[in-house]
């Protein structure tokens, strides 16, 4: 406790007004806890809040920023929690809410903040709007939700898929209407359209922001407004068969409607009357639309999330000029940000392997623009196999496919060699990676050369220099799996270097002198070694450099 307040003052005399002129979210680091797989404190099986505040140590020891955790409120957990029957409550797997305002407590007196998942799209099906919604057509909530008549011969109103699989249309035998599901039919969506839907979600935001909560991650911001005509998708020329049965259309009515970033404004507006809080946006786009949710004049998202290092494929000359294009894309005072995964993605361990994991941290960590984290990535947890006759997501279960199961990202932290990795002394509610007694907190925290001590140095590099954090960023070279870019603040400079591929390679000239000392390495023998003339980098391997 009292190391992070006295790093924190030595912070502000280091980085004086550089770190004055910046927000805790732009220089700081984002850290998203799945809460059902972090720490579990009753022996249920399934993490909870209590156990979120014994494990407040490491995250500090960390030092990471800010915690996001996933949804935590009351919910028949058809989707794992983002299906919520009550926005202002906190489900009780997962505690009460004096847990809830002790936790805040806890990491606001560490200096830490705190993001909730805000989920303004859809409610659960047992939310009591919904079931006021459904009860007669001339409910006063009716309108709430989006409810439509059927198509000829009884069909849905159009061909709009779920996310889920199959229509995205419920029929309703009682009113006899269908309502729209972007996601599961237990996941009714509500009409934004609709400006009392608008003011019982910015109540519900208020509710938390008076509590003190430092933002929010808004779920599929890009789903929130529909076509007003509802008009069918068009097919997707590009579909793969492998890809989920979802994806055999475009979205292009059911999603990123120009009325959203109406939606998002008043969302912004709001928030601002707090202060420094921040929104982070669920957007999956292309570039071009995404940084649109940063709003007309800055007012919309703080930090539209970019997926770019989860969508594209483990490539440098790909990723390379996917950073200058969204660094060029970038409104003015747009803040980037990067991702590297999260609950719905595989992980990145298992997408490139290992060994390239240690380079995908080393990225992460030094782009520009606020990084966030996910959680057992700092270990280098992979995806854990699960059959499907043990498959607990409903993507999964509805596609009747493992391959399309988000459980294998979603595993229980490993925190030491005991029993269930030390989450819990129960049952695990999804079974704990086979690596555990090997990959967990207690053996890779005194390993200098473990993944949990490079992303321990990496961030603590971005805490003391604020070229890796605020800096400025200039492409350098990049060659077939060789990528090399500048951070800069000031007099301080920092040459990245990251080998994309398994084999050696050499960057033989580039067009700034690369001499300078390597501060931080993918594998930590390398540190303190000098760097003359041109870089020599392993298979696998990422080097920060000071340059002289
Ligand atoms: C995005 C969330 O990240 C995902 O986990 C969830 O299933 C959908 N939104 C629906 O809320």
């Amino acid at each position: 406790m009292q190391r992070r307040e006295a790093q924190r003052s030595d912070d502000h005399v280091f980085r004086g007004s550089v770190m004055d002129s910046h927000l805790w979210w732009q220089h700081g680091v984002v850290y998203q806890i799945y809460p059902r797989s972090f720490q579990d404190s009753n022996g249920d099986g399934i993490g909870d809040l209590v156990g979120i505040a014994s494990r407040l140590d490491y995250l500090e020891w960390l030092g990471i920023d800010a915690i996001w955790i996933s949804p935590i409120y009351p919910s028949p957990m058809a989707d794992f929690g983002y299906d919520v029957s009550d926005h202002t409550g906190i489900h009780p797997i997962f505690g009460t809410m004096d847990d809830f305002d002790r936790l805040l407590a806890e990491v606001h007196r560490r200096g830490m903040r705190l993001i909730l998942d805000l989920v303004p799209n859809h409610t659960s099906d047992r939310h009591p709007w919904f079931e006021e919604s459904r009860a007669s057509r001339d409910n006063p909530k009716r309108d709430w939700y989006l409810w439509r008549d059927p198509g000829p011969e009884g069909r849905p109103p159009n061909n709009w898929l779920s996310v889920f699989g199959g229509s995205a249309w419920e029929w309703d035998e009682r009113t006899g209407q269908y309502y729209y599901h972007a996601f599961l039919k237990e996941q009714p969506d509500l009409n934004w359209r609709n400006p009392a839907v608008q003011d019982a979600m910015l109540d519900v935001m208020r509710f938390w922001l008076d509590k003190g909560v430092d933002g929010f991650r808004v779920d599929v911001m890009w789903h929130l407004i529909k076509d007003a005509q509802f008009r069918d998708n068009p097919p997707n020329p590009h579909y793969q068969p492998d890809d989920r049965p979802y994806e055999r259309l475009l979205p292009v009515y059911s999603t990123d409607q120009p009325e959203v970033h109406d939606i998002v404004a008043r969302m912004r507006a709001l928030l601002d009357t707090y202060g420094d809080r921040v929104m982070i946006g669920e957007i999956y786009l292309p570039i071009d639309k995404l940084v649109l949710y940063y709003g007309d004049e800055g007012r919309g998202a703080h930090l539209p999330f970019n997926f770019q290092l989860v969508v594209l494929p483990w490539n440098a000359g790909e990723i390379f000029a996917a950073v200058s294009t969204y660094e060029a894309s970038l409104p003015p005072g747009g803040w980037p940000n990067w991702v590297l995964g999260n609950h719905d993605q595989p992980r990145i361990a298992s997408r490139v392997g290992e060994e390239q994991a240690r380079v995908a941290a080393m990225l992460l960590l030094t782009l520009r623009g606020t990084p966030t984290i996910y959680y057992g990535d700092e270990l280098g947890m992979k995806d854990v196999p699960i059959p499907l006759d043990r498959v607990r997501d409903p993507q999964g279960i509805n596609y009747e496919n493992a391959a399309f199961s988000r459980d294998p990202q979603r595993t229980p932290m490993q925190w030491d060699a005991g029993p269930n990795a030390g989450f819990t002394t129960g049952e695990p509610w999804l079974p704990v990676a086979w690596d555990w007694r090997r990959r967990n907190v207690e053996r890779l925290r005194d390993d200098p050369d473990s993944m949990l001590s490079l992303y321990r140095r990496l961030i603590e590099l971005r805490r003391r220099e604020p070229a890796l954090s605020v800096g400025d960023y200039a492409p350098v070279a990049v060659s077939a799996n060789v990528m090399a870019f500048l951070r800069s603040h000031g007099e301080r400079r920092f040459l990245v270097a990251l080998n994309l591929g398994h084999r050696p390679a050499i960057l033989e000239s580039t067009p700034i002198p690369v001499d300078g000392t390597i501060v931080v390495g993918t594998h930590v023998d390398r540190e303190g070694m000098r760097i003359a003339e041109r870089l020599e980098l392993d298979g696998d391997e990422g080097l920060v450099v000071e340059l002289d």
